[in-house]
């Protein structure tokens, strides 16, 4: 690594900056409803300039970074800093007055607790340090280690995990945006580990948001939309607007024609440079679930309504709704759309994707301003999720009696009313299934195209399927018996397994691409990550069935600390740390967090789950129950349903028409509601 870089990285990153004293014009920018951008010259990336001595800023970056993660004069560096900050954005509000970034809300009535607000960031980690004994007066002097401090103020692993998350924070301009994904001090190559990533902050989100410090979730949700709207390329190909970065990175740079000067440079990555060029089709999904969570936990509605994010929203539902040659209501995607982000078989319509498209459609539907723009997408959202779910409940289902269904299916059925419409061979039945499928419980399969059903169990698209009710009340009991039947091998030691089972002998050299981080039972192919506790946790807490998650959270903290917050674990039990498992990664840590937060306060788990309006309940058990063998009428009789439902902000008329298959009749009988 040259000079340079090395000064870059340490201006960049998991480090405050006390020292930025220029005018941050970037605040001004995305206080801005119309969605603006600064660009200077070549450089990509949003812009921020700082005017300071750089070899003073340079010295103290260093200083600061080579105590990470160990010091507690660290931290008071970061309460210093935050104390700056507070007084720089206050009353920093959009010029014309359409956009209101930076309303203080912080007395505002908190509709999930049905409390004021707690402390805010600098409150709160004052009344820490006063919890753990790290008062000023008793403080070393700023850049000496007290380790002894140190290791007696971590009183227990939920108080290690909120200072690690802490360490993650990183800043653009002064203020809080995000965390970085993997804060290890011992790691020699970080590979993009040092950015931020929008899935990876979801966690520490929501993290935040439990503990009522809403300013870092806010910044994350206004810049990261900035960046969508960045033009981006790869080999002179551009993906639709409303892609959202996978990551992005807050890079601190000469400033053009002047060496007293630097500017911080936030520089997404939308697949463009990540590892297989793949797209992040989640990031748009996960931004728009994390901006309803907040609305719901801050109270504060004005972010949600600015015409910015509006347009946001909807750029997002443009891309995903557009139509295409797809004949299912099933997002068509690439390899490597989400968490799985390496070549690992889910090309297709895989369940993760499904389940995060259908929760962004009701937290869209939810948030959307009602106006005459909108009437077109909302009418084609509203499809769209009746759509979905009855396409995910009806053939993305299995369970014994499913399972024995298609050990008789026939095939080569040419006609409308199919029984084996996707023409699946029963010897596709994989023989760990026919063992592996309990009596009890069922589940949803990974992926589901023309003559191919992916049987693996995906836990987050099973997780998120539950919570988001994609799945029906009955089918969500079945997945969490499945979990309770199979807990040896979802949990074992370390939960939760990612997928299962992995991949192995010619099946991975196919499929992975004899990809050597995928081994069997290591990574993505079967390996298990802690951060999905989070997810467990709300979908346990939404069946009103938190005991299972507790469990789950009890075995983690037995080693996650010790082993020092892995990336993921490897082997068939997830008894070893995995192979290159990155450690301090942040989404293990605040994973952990929002599964004890929750568990602890199990009402605000409100803020991420949605429930299904029983107009549609009915739409879809009528559906469900249809006799699929109804001979299907001739185009031209096909009938357009209305059917009328209302939710809290709005009537809306959901315009049914029957897709390709069979519903008529199963519609008819919510007809006129
Ligand atoms: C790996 C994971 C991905 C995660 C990233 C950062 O690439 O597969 O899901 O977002 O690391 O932690």
């Amino acid at each position: 690594m040259g000079t340079s870089e090395a000064v870059l990285q340490a201006f960049s990153g998991a480090v405050p900056r006390p020292f930025c004293s220029g005018p941050c014009f970037s605040k001004l920018d995305i206080a801005s409803p119309s969605r603006s951008f600064v660009r200077f010259g070549k450089r990509r990336g949003l812009r921020c300039r700082q005017f300071h001595n750089s070899s003073k800023s340079l010295q103290n970056g260093i200083g600061i970074r080579q105590f990470a993660g160990k010091s507690a004069s660290e931290s008071l560096r970061v309460l210093r800093c935050k104390c700056q900050h507070a007084e720089s954005v206050s009353g920093l509000t959009a010029e014309d007055g359409k956009g209101t970034w930076f309303v203080d809300n912080t007395q505002k009535l908190n509709p999930i607790h049905d409390t004021v607000n707690g402390p805010n960031v600098l409150e709160f980690e004052e009344l820490k340090a006063e919890k753990v004994g790290l008062l000023s007066d008793h403080l070393p002097a700023v850049g000496t280690v007290n380790n002894a401090v140190h290791k007696t103020s971590v009183t227990s692993v939920e108080d290690e995990a909120w200072e690690m998350l802490r360490e993650s924070m990183v800043y653009y301009c002064g203020s809080p945006i995000g965390t970085i994904a993997a804060n290890d001090p011992t790691s020699s190559s970080v590979l993009n580990y040092d950015q931020v990533f929008i899935r990876d902050f979801i966690p520490s989100g929501i993290a935040f948001l439990l503990k009522g410090e809403y300013e870092i979730v806010r910044n994350f949700i206004l810049y990261t939309l900035q960046l969508q709207s960045w033009e981006k390329t790869m080999d002179c190909h551009s993906p639709g607007q409303g892609l959202m970065p996978a990551s992005f990175k807050v890079r601190t740079v000469p400033l053009d024609g002047d060496d007293s000067a630097t500017e911080e440079v936030l520089d997404p990555d939308f697949g463009e440079a990540a590892i297989g060029r793949v797209a992040p089709v989640d990031s748009g999904l996960w931004w728009i679930i994390l901006l309803r969570a907040y609305g719901k936990c801050s109270g504060d509605l004005t972010v949600q309504e600015r015409i910015d994010v509006q347009t946001g929203i909807k750029m997002i539902l443009k891309l995903c709704l557009a139509d295409g040659f797809d004949m299912f209501p099933t997002l068509l995607v690439a390899d490597g759309p989400c968490m799985i982000d390496r070549r690992m078989g889910l090309h297709g319509h895989p369940l993760e994707i499904q389940a995060l498209f259908y929760s962004a459609l009701l937290c869209s539907r939810e948030m959307l301003t009602p106006e005459d723009g909108s009437a077109d997408i909302i009418r084609a959202l509203n499809n769209r999720l009746v759509a979905l779910s009855f396409h995910i409940r009806e053939y993305y289902w299995i369970d014994m009696k499913k399972l024995n269904e298609i050990y008789r299916y026939k095939t080569e059925e040419y006609s409308y009313d199919a029984v084996n419409k996707f023409n699946i061979y029963p010897d596709q039945i994989p023989p760990w299934l026919v063992e592996w499928m309990p009596n009890k419980g069922g589940y949803l399969i990974g992926n589901l195209q023309p003559a191919h059903m992916d049987f693996r169990f995906f836990s987050l698209g099973n997780l998120w399927s539950v919570v988001s009710s994609l799945v029906t009340v009955d089918q969500s009991h079945a997945i969490l018996d499945l979990i309770e039947a199979k807990w040896a091998d979802l949990v074992a030691e370390m939960p939760f397994k990612i997928c299962y089972p992995a991949l192995e002998g010619q099946e991975w050299q196919i499929i992975t691409g004899s990809d050597p981080k995928n081994t069997p039972w290591s990574y993505h192919n079967g390996g298990s990550w802690p951060t999905l506790l989070w997810q467990l946790t709300i979908a346990c807490i939404k069946m009103n069935r938190p005991e299972i998650a507790t469990r789950a959270v009890e075995i983690a903290e037995k080693r996650i600390s010790q082993d020092k917050w892995p990336e993921y674990y490897d082997t068939k039990r997830g008894r070893f740390i995995g192979k290159q498992s990155c450690l301090y990664q942040t989404w293990s840590i605040a994973g952990y967090l929002v599964a004890k937060l929750l568990l602890a306060d199990p009402t605000a788990a409100r803020m991420l789950i949605t429930e299904e309006d029983s107009e549609l309940v009915n739409a879809f058990s009528c559906m469900i129950s249809a006799n699929p063998r109804r001979k299907r009428g001739p185009k031209s009789s096909q009938q357009t349903y209305i059917i009328m439902y209302s939710d809290l902000a709005s009537t809306v008329i959901l315009e049914m028409s029957c897709f390709y298959w069979d519903i008529e009749t199963s519609l008819g009988c919510v007809h006129g509601i």
